[in-house]
């Protein structure tokens, strides 16, 4: 007979107190999936705000803005007035907007006493803002790039290579080529990165550039990369390369031309490829035949050849847990619109090696992304 008591043996306490730990995990449980189902709203509610141009006027105000003031301001139907608040209170809790004391009399009503102004995040999503996330945000949350995620389920159980295909019938690239306004998100969002990016790499890793007499930055998008490194760098030749729908109509400089043309035919010769955030959209095999044309394009190690690739690197980042998620985020999302993915430095050494190339370099000075540099 076992020694250990069996359950009949429990008192009534014991009892009472396991129930009170199973309704406890319970209900832990159900918050967690509550806030898995609802965390939709964060992103909508954000892009609400942009949409009605909030930031923006909060930003001209120049000062605490009551809610009053705000109605005001904005272009609703005055009936929704009383739904702003909610709108505010949930933006104010994602850490969009903080709330200040404008009246220093304490018997007035709290709401009518407190302004909104922007939180530091906020600053990014300014229409003006050089470095502005707004274009990023009206971009990834419209319905061509939201619809896919309801079919993800679907797409496991077909052909396609994403759910993109599967929800609209082509794929990404040539899809935006035909969508005007995604078009100028996307492109504008990618331009206001590479205007951030560039600031970082050019005061922190000039040296990557001050041997160079030419480079190639391919899918360039509309040259915000190659501009940068041609002002910066007035002796380096720059080409920005993209496909011919991206480039048209664009106008180089004394040391910056754009070529349309498919990275995946043929890339235009230079000392250096850059290649910012190309890779992640494309699975193994076709990063290894982007980086094999990449080969062909540039000079051996000894004579200065490199790649200069701008992309994230897995990992788990101990201080904080948010980073990781973010990660995951972009890969699931590289997954959804594309073929692409993100890769952990294991996974990137594997794809040099597999392309050919004999070394690399990470430099994690991007945030959620690393320069990597990598050597035929
Ligand atoms: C994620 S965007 C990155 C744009 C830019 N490098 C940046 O970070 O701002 C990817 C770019 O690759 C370009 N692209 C896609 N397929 C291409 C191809 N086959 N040949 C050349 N460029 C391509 C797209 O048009 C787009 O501009």
């Amino acid at each position: 007979m076992s020694n250990y008591p069996s359950r009949i043996h429990l008192t009534k306490r014991e009892m009472e107190l396991q129930n009170d730990e199973q309704s406890l995990d319970l209900l832990r449980s159900e918050a967690h999936i509550w806030n898995h189902i609802y965390s939709f709203i964060n992103s909508m509610s954000l892009k609400c705000a942009i949409q009605l141009q909030i930031p923006d006027i909060i930003n001209r105000h120049g000062a605490p803005m009551l809610l009053s003031e705000l109605v005001e301001a904005l272009s609703i139907n005055k009936e929704k007035t009383q739904y702003v608040f909610r709108l505010m209170r949930i933006l104010v809790h994602s850490g969009f907007f903080v709330k200040q004391s404008i009246s220093t009399t304490e018997d007035n009503d709290e709401e009518e006493t407190k302004g909104y102004l922007l939180a530091p995040a906020s600053r990014y999503l300014l229409t003006e803002e050089p470095l502005s996330s707004r274009s990023l945000v009206l971009a990834m949350l419209d319905p061509i790039l939201m619809n896919p995620w309801q079919q993800m389920s679907k797409w496991f159980q077909n052909d396609d290579a994403n759910p993109f295909l599967t929800t609209h019938g082509s794929h990404y690239w040539e899809f935006l080529g035909e969508e005007p306004k995604l078009k100028q998100f996307f492109n504008e969002s990618m331009a206001n990165d590479s205007r951030l990016v560039m600031s970082v790499v050019l005061k922190h890793c000039a040296d990557s550039f001050r041997t160079l007499n030419s480079i190639v930055d391919v899918g360039g998008g509309t040259g915000t990369v190659a501009k940068a490194i041609a002002e910066a760098f007035p002796d380096i030749s720059c080409i920005s390369f993209d496909l011919p729908h991206v480039v048209i109509g664009l106008v180089g400089s004394k040391n910056l031309r754009y070529i349309g043309g498919d990275m995946f035919e043929v890339i235009p010769k230079a000392d250096a490829v850059v290649l910012k955030w190309i890779l992640h959209d494309w699975s193994d095999e076709e990063c290894i035949k982007i980086l094999k044309q990449c080969k062909e394009a540039i000079p051996s190690k000894e004579n200065g050849g490199k790649l200069i690739i701008i992309d994230m690197v897995v990992k788990n980042h101990k201080e904080d847990n948010n980073l990781l998620m973010t990660q995951l985020y972009f890969d699931m999302l590289m997954m959804t619109v594309l073929t692409g993915k993100e890769r952990s430095e294991k996974e990137w050494a594997k794809l040099f090696l597999d392309a050919d190339f004999s070394d690399y370099k990470i430099t994690p000075i991007l945030g959620l992304r690393s320069l990597i540099e990598v050597y035929p």
